[in-house]
């Protein structure tokens, strides 16, 4: 069964269509191609999914795209502009908040959030908000010097 699906998805309109049980996280994977959005546990465990929905942090795995009717998608191939890093990549960066990086797309759309959603206001609010992202290369002290310094 298809399922029209009108979606805005890094500022750009899409008219597609989607079946009842497609994530989120498959639709932009699969359907539109923007493989920075991870799959890590496909059950809401890990955080490597994550996106922003209006500006609200989601993890794509637990939510169907046609939930996302009329919906405005950030992913982390949206958040920089042309050639040039968003702060939080480039605090990333120098903070050497990643290892593999498999975990970091989603590490860094959940710092953003963390700042926006105003939970940025000591480590230790930080490392609660920032609890559903798993990193098994343990570089959390350096993700949350990143925020840090991109919250000040
Ligand atoms: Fe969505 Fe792990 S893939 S939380």
């Amino acid at each position: 069964e298809k399922i029209p699906l009108n979606i805005e998805v890094n500022g750009k309109s899409y008219k597609m269509e989607t079946e009842p049980r497609e994530t989120l996280l498959d639709f932009v994977r699969e359907r539109l191609q923007l493989t920075g959005t991870k799959k890590g546990c496909d059950h809401g465990q890990c955080g490597a999914c994550t996106v922003h929905v209006d500006g609200k942090r989601v993890n794509s795995c637990l939510t169907l795209a046609v939930m996302q009717e009329g919906k405005k998608i950030t992913t982390i191939e949206g958040i920089g502009s042309g050639e040039k890093l968003h702060p939080m990549q480039a605090s990333f960066l120098k903070h050497d908040g990643f290892q593999c990086g498999y975990c970091t797309p989603g590490q860094i759309m959940s710092a953003i959030a963390c700042i926006n959603e105003g939970h940025a206001n000591s480590p230790s609010e930080i490392r609660e908000f920032m609890s559903g992202n798993i990193c098994r290369c343990g570089a959390y002290p350096n993700i949350v010097d990143a925020i840090v310094e991109v919250k000040n």
